[in-house]
C-alpha cells in the first residue's frame, strides 16, 4: 500500500502465512461457480482445460457438458471419428485442439487402460499437453502440490514481484507460493483474483485482498507487459488465414468440398495460391483428408 510518503511498505514477503491467509480468505468468498470446478474427475479437468487454453470461460460451459455428455472417458473419444468431433468443436475455433485431444484420448486408452495419468512427464507427452495444461490436470484433478502459471496468473506474479518474469522464475514462484495442502484452492484463487481483480486493463486494486504485498499497485509501467506466459495481442479475425481456414471446415461439416471449390469456399477466390497453402496446412495438420479431387473433412484413419 502506498504511504503518504510516496513509499512502499510491505507487511512482509509473498508467501508469508498473512498473504497466503489473505488469498485464501478471499478464494472461499468470491470462487466463481465453474462446473468443472464440481469434479475431480481427470478427463472431464482435462478436457476443461484444453477448451479454456484459447476461449473464454462462458463459451466453454455449455461445451464443456455437451462435450462430455458425448464422450464421457477417453475411450469414448478415442472410438469416435475425428470427423465427429471436429463438426462438434466448430464454434470453439482452434480445430488443432481438437484433433489434439482426439489422439490424447486415443494415447490414454493404448498407453494407460484409459486413465488420465498425474505424472507430469506422461501428461507432457500427450499431444497438445504443454506445462500449464499439465499442471492444470495435476492440480485441479489430483490435487498434487504445484503452482498453474497461465496468462493471468503470469501477469499478476510478475505485478506482485514489480519486473518481468522468465517462464522458468514464473514456475518456480509460483511453485513456491502454492499454499501447502491446499494447491487445489490455492490456484482457483489465483485464476479468480487475476480474472477478476488484477486484470489486464484497470485492475481493481483497491479491492484486492493482497495490495499491500504488490510491487506495482497499479501505477507506473505494468511490469507484466512483455513477462512469461502474459499474452501479445490477438492478431485481428477478419481477413485472418485463422478465419479462412474456418470458412473450409465449416464447410465441410456440410459435405465435402472438392479442391477446385475450396478457394471460393474460403473467400480467397483472388488469391489461389493462399488458399492453396491453406489447404496443404490443413491436410498436413491431420484436419482435412484428400480423396481424388474432393476434400473431406477429418482424417479417415482409423
Ligand atoms: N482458465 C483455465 N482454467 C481455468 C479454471 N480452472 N477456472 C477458471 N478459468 C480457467
Amino acid at each position: 500500500m502506498a504511504t503518504t510518503s510516496g513509499t512502499v511498505e510491505f507487511r512482509g514477503p509473498l508467501g508469508g502465512r498473512e498473504f497466503t491467509r489473505a488469498v485464501l480468505r478471499w478464494a472461499e468468498k468470491f470462487r466463481r461457480d465453474l462446473p468443472w470446478r464440481s469434479t475431480r474427475d481427470p478427463w472431464a479437468v482435462l478436457v476443461s482445460e484444453v477448451m479454456l487454453q484459447q476461449t473464454q470461460v462462458n463459451r466453454v460451459t455449455v461445451k464443456y457438458r455437451e462435450f462430455l455428455d458425448h464422450w464421457p472417458t477417453p475411450r469414448d473419444l478415442a472410438h469416435a471419428e475425428l470427423s465427429e468431433l471436429l463438426k462438434f468443436w466448430g464454434g470453439l475455433g482452434y480445430p488443432r485442439r481438437a484433433r489434439n485431444l482426439h489422439q490424447t484420448a486415443r494415447q490414454i486408452t493404448s498407453l494407460y487402460q484409459g486413465k488420465v495419468p498425474r505424472d507430469l512427464d506422461q501428461l507432457l507427452e500427450l499431444p497438445g499437453i504443454g506445462p500449464y495444461t499439465a499442471r492444470a490436470v495435476m492440480v485441479f484433478a489430483f490435487e498434487i502440490q504445484t503452482g498453474v502459471v497461465d496468462t493471468n496468473v503470469g501477469r499478476l506474479l510478475a505485478r506482485w514481484h514489480g519486473y518481468s518474469l522468465r517462464p522458468k522464475n514464473a514456475q518456480e514462484i509460483a511453485d513456491q507460493l502454492v499454499a501447502p495442502g491446499q494447491s487445489w484452492e490455492w490456484n482457483q484463487g489465483l485464476f479468480d483474483l487475476a480474472a477478476t481483480l488484477c486484470t489486464k486493463r484497470n485492475p481493481r486494486c483497491e479491492n484486492c485482498p493482497v495490495n499491500a504485498w504488490c510491487a506495482w499497485q497499479g501505477t507506473g509501467k505494468d511490469p507484466a507487459d512483455g513477462s512469461a506466459g502474459v499474452s501479445r495481442r490477438q492478431r485481428p479475425f477478419h481477413g485472418s488465414d485463422r478465419q479462412a481456414r474456418g470458412r473450409l471446415l465449416s464447410a465441410l461439416t456440410q459435405g465435402p468440398v472438392t479442391t477446385a471449390e475450396a478457394a471460393e469456399v474460403m473467400e480467397l477466390a483472388e488469391q489461389q495460391f493462399r488458399a492453396t497453402q491453406l489447404v496443404d496446412d490443413l491436410r498436413n495438420e491431420g484436419l482435412i483428408t484428400l480423396r481424388g479431387e474432393t476434400l473431406l473433412l477429418g482424417d479417415l484413419v482409423q
